[in-house]
């Protein structure tokens, strides 16, 4: 910035200096020089009016000797070099000694009488004035007084040294005035800018003279412009890779601490009835979605440890280096009482805004207790991540609905570190929101996180206008920034995904061996069409409606009778809570139900299992199905519907998806469905089971480039580059603020 300001202001300036030298010197020299030559010529007129009584008597007498005397007491005036005495036609008649050596009586001739001239002669130059004498009866003669000008040399030299100093001097302090008044205004707009950026609104400041605007708007829309093209240059790039992740980490984050905080851990290790230790990976999408990151971004996971046998693997400091086959990452667990679980995990968060942010018609319930247990379990876990962070400025990133709190308690314990809160699940609207008796406090404490993500810009806008509607604070919608007691949060969109290739399909038997192993294990038979529905078995997957949906379709078409199967898959989930409880119960009745009512000896429209299955063998399960169905009644994206796409490299396959998933905002190609609508889903059913192999193969080509490209190394590398940005911004700032000794220290 300042080689630009030296280039394009001071340089001129110097140029415009020199060029003032160059043009005015001259002038300055002929100025001095007339002037002195009208000085020596007025003293030359004096002198020869004190001559000119005593002159012509020695001229007539040609009396040398008398007018040698003569001349030398003329000539005491220092500058005085002498006197010529010469005919009009050049011949002399008189010199004095220091004359003669700088001008003789025909140098002379051009001077007409009563003029002078300078002439230049070895020794410097000098002013000759000539005055003619006519005596009477006397031949005509010319007196010349010759003037010794070489100090009026000496005087312009040093006017001239004076001169060049002076300008130089003054282009200087010019330059040096406007390289202050340039670096001064870059401070402003740089403060204005990045406060601008960040959040807080420039126009509303009234400080700020109007006069900036119009620069500043430009500005802004060329940073801004770089911002985007840098954004889309990385939205477009294909081939998000754990490699390209860790570039992100070590070249746009400088290799921070990285600390990942959930309440569910990746692997819970628990006693089996034999007392032997079994280590599982839960049932989320959470997990599936951040394991791989951390896997590649390495760092700290701080989870709460919720398996009978944790306590068993970890060492002295709650700490296990996981995945256990290849340990790339530190597993840090947090313990927690029943009673904490109870309202903390239970009431608080599942049986509060679980419901709340789902629109799946179970009402949400709020107590006290609850939410102090809440804030009690945030607190501890801000504890544990405190430690883990260290004290330098650790990139923090806390999953979901159970640590609302955990910025806002973060803040003033890290204030240099860079958070991030990730939404795994919709945001309401505002008056959905608006009935949580804790709105302010929750939203207000997300907001001290840096960047806030969720998976849609449509939750980001319910989540703003939430914000705006309970929350006093400056909302820049454009931007989409929230401005809190002087901290700026950046709420954006990014689609979760999954690791990209999946892992199991390296080992995983190829399509044909799954199909027949799976039907072995559940009795289905070869010529059956085989749906698939896996999920946690949760009020918002929409089971039952699929169930109804299989019915109808059952109902109105006979002949598909013993020519389907759903197979479901539902890990139990919660299961304390009284409305999954009811869900179980429901499931299973109404599973039974259909069964009763359609099912034969060797068919049965459903096969249900209650059972948590490992990921390789619900991979497995995915090769294997003829279609899978995800009629979610609400989802945050639902990572289940992109596994079966990642699982089908034979290109097979057929996708039903809700259209309350995010993840049918990026995969076009399913057959969408309203899961409210039993009949549309039944009609998907049919689709899938009659469409053509080389549509499915189409539509499945078209869903596996979509996940490819859009895969969870993407999701975490957009978020931590904006987190990147952020951290620049603000180291900018805090140079700008601090005082200008402990910036010198700091440079
Ligand atoms: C959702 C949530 C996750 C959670 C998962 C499983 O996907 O977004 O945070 O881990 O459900 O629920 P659970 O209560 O078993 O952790």
């Amino acid at each position: 910035m300042f080689r630009s300001i030296i280039l394009r202001s001071v340089l001129p300036l110097l140029v415009a200096a020199g060029v003032v030298a160059y043009f005015g010197l001259p002038y300055i020299d002929r100025l001095l020089r007339d002037w002195f030559s009208t000085d020596m010529q007025v003293r030359a007129r004096l002198v020869m009016t004190s001559l000119e009584d005593a002159l012509p008597p020695l001229v007539e007498r040609d009396d040398l000797a008398a007018l040698g005397n003569f001349a030398n007491k003329v000539t005491l005036d220092q500058r005085l070099l002498g006197l010529l005495i010469c005919r009009p036609d050049g011949q002399l008649l008189f010199e004095t000694a220091r004359a003669s050596a700088a001008v003789s009586c025909a140098d002379t001739l051009p001077i007409a009488d009563g003029r002078s001239a300078v002439l230049h002669s070895g020794s410097g130059s000098v002013l000759v004035s000539m005055f003619g004498q006519t005596p009477r009866g006397q031949p005509p003669y010319r007196v010349g007084i010759v003037y010794d000008m070489s100090f009026a040399d000496r005087r312009q030299n040093t006017a001239r040294d004076y001169v060049i100093a002076f300008a130089g001097l003054s282009a200087m302090l010019l330059a040096l005035m406007l390289v202050l008044a340039a670096w001064l205004l870059l401070r402003r707009w740089a403060n204005i800018l990045i406060r601008d950026i960040s959040g807080r609104r420039f126009l509303d400041d009234a400080q700020s003279p109007p006069l900036w605007m119009p620069v500043l708007r430009q500005v802004r829309k060329v940073l801004h412009e770089m911002e985007e093209s840098q954004r889309l240059e990385m939205d477009y790039r294909e081939n998000w890779t754990p490699q390209a992740l860790q570039l992100v980490v070590r070249e746009q984050l400088h290799s921070p601490k990285m600390v990942v905080v959930s309440n569910r851990e990746p692997y819970i290790h628990d006693f089996a009835s034999d007392g032997r230790i079994t280590m599982q990976v839960p049932a989320s999408g959470m997990v599936t979605a951040l394991e791989p990151v951390m896997r590649a971004c390495s760092g700290t996971w701080v989870a709460h440890g919720s398996g009978s046998a944790d306590r068993e693997v970890v060492d002295r400091h709650d700490r296990l280096r996981v995945p256990p086959e290849d340990p790339s990452y530190t597993l840090r667990r947090v313990w927690l009482t029943d009673e904490e679980e109870e309202g903390f995990y239970y009431g608080l968060s599942n049986e509060g805004l679980w419901p709340l942010c789902h629109l799946a018609y179970v009402r949400p319930s709020f107590r006290e207790e609850d939410w102090d247990a809440y804030r009690a379990v945030n607190r501890k876990f801000a504890e544990v991540v405190v430690r883990e962070a260290g004290a330098n400025d650790p990139v923090i990133l806390i999953q979901d609905y159970h640590f609302a709190i955990l910025p806002g308690q973060l803040r003033p314990r890290r204030p240099k570190a860079t958070v991030l809160l990730f939404w795994h699940i919709p945001w309401p609207n505002a008056e959905t929101f608006g009935v949580c008796p804790w709105k302010s406090e929750m939203l207000s404490h997300m907001l001290m996180a840096d960047v806030l993500g969720f998976h849609t810009l449509y939750h980001c806008q319910n989540f703003l206008s939430t914000v705006d509607r309970f929350i006093e604070c400056q909302i820049d919608q454009e931007r989409m920034t929230v401005a809190l007691q002087g901290h700026v949060c950046h709420v954006n969109a990014y689609p979760i995904s999954i690791e990209w290739p999946p892992r199991w399909a390296a080992t995983a038997p190829d399509v044909g061996q799954c199909r027949r192993s799976v039907r072995r294990r559940f009795g289905i038979r070869e010529h059956v069409t085989l749906g698939l529905g896996v999920e946690r078995w949760d009020f918002t997957k929409g089971v039952i409606e699929r169930f109804h949906a299989l019915e109808l379709l059952l109902d109105q078409r006979s002949q598909l009778r013993g020519q389907v199967t759903l197979l479901q898959i539902a890990a139990p989930s919660r299961s304390k809570l009284p409305a999954y409880k009811a869900l179980q119960e429901g499931t299973l009745a109404e599973a039974e139900r259909i069964n009763v009512r359609f099912g034969t000896a060797d068919w049965q429209p459903i096969v249900l299992v209650g059972q948590h299955q490992p990921p390789e063998q619900v991979f497995e399960l995915y090769r294997a199905a003829d279609f899978c169905i995800v009629n979610s009644l609400h989802d945050g994206m639902n990572l289940v519907a992109k596994e079966f796409v990642a699982a089908r490299d034979d290109e097979d396959g057929v996708l039903i998806l809700s259209t309350f998933t995010g993840a049918s905002r990026e995969l076009l190609e399913a057959l969408l469905i309203n899961p409210f609508d039993v009949t549309e889903t039944a009609d998907a059913m049919l689709r899938a089971m009659q469409m053509p192999r080389e549509q499915r193969q189409e539509r499945m080509r078209l869903m596996r480039r979509s996940v490819k490209e859009n895969n969870v190394y993407r999701w975490a590398g957009r978020m931590l580059m904006d987190a990147a940005r952020i951290r620049q911004r603000q180291a900018l700032q805090n140079v700008e603020a601090a005082p200008l000794s402990q910036r010198r220290r700091m440079s």
